[in-house]
């Protein structure tokens, strides 16, 4: 499960948050070679934009707890549960867009944070660099360590070798 790094949104980010819902970026998802699917960009983003909200259904941790446990029996074996905070998480697993598709890269594109948008917390990941089409979107999913380890495949030259 990602772990969420929070803060209330200026009026900027709010208004990069609305512009983002009235004009999203231009994205595909295509096979990648970090995992199954990935989140291409399709047009230039600028570091510092909004790229997309990581959409899904908000659950308390007992219910996620559960549904985790419920998706590995059904051998579902990519993990869409993203943590807002100590009790919250975006569950994208069956309710979600294509955000759900981001790959974790330990020298990543982008990064993932929590914003609040009229008392409503929302996940929003921003560019961090420069991105240009056809590059793979990635964030660093902050997987916090587990002596179940998840070996990590993003290929980078400073790739730590685990997700967790
Ligand atoms: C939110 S999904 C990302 C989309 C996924 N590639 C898919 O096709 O459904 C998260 C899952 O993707 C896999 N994954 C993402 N980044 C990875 C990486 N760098 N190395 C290995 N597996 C990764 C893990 O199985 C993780 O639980
Ligand atoms: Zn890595």
């Amino acid at each position: 499960m990602e772990r969420s790094r929070g803060g209330a949104a200026p009026s900027s980010e709010l208004f990069a948050f609305n512009q983002l819902r009235a004009r999203k970026k231009e994205l595909k998802f295509a096979r990648s070679p970090i995992h199954d699917w990935g989140l291409y960009a399709l047009e230039y983003i600028p570091a510092g934009d909004m790229v997309i909200e990581y959409v899904g259904e908000v659950v308390r941790q007992q219910v996620a707890d559960k549904r985790e446990k419920v998706y590995e029996r059904q051998g579902i074996g990519s993990s869409y549960l993203f943590r807002i905070d100590d009790d919250l998480v975006v569950d994208a697993t069956m309710k979600g867009n294509i955000g759900r598709l981001i790959n974790h890269s330990c020298s990543p594109n982008c990064t993932a944070r929590i914003i609040t948008i009229n008392s409503s917390k929302k996940i929003v990941i921003y560019a961090k660099t420069p991105i240009e089409p056809g590059e793979e979107i990635t964030y660093d999913y902050h997987f916090p360590i587990e002596q179940e380890k998840i070996p990590c495949l993003c290929g980078s030259e400073k790739c730590r070798g685990f997700l967790n």
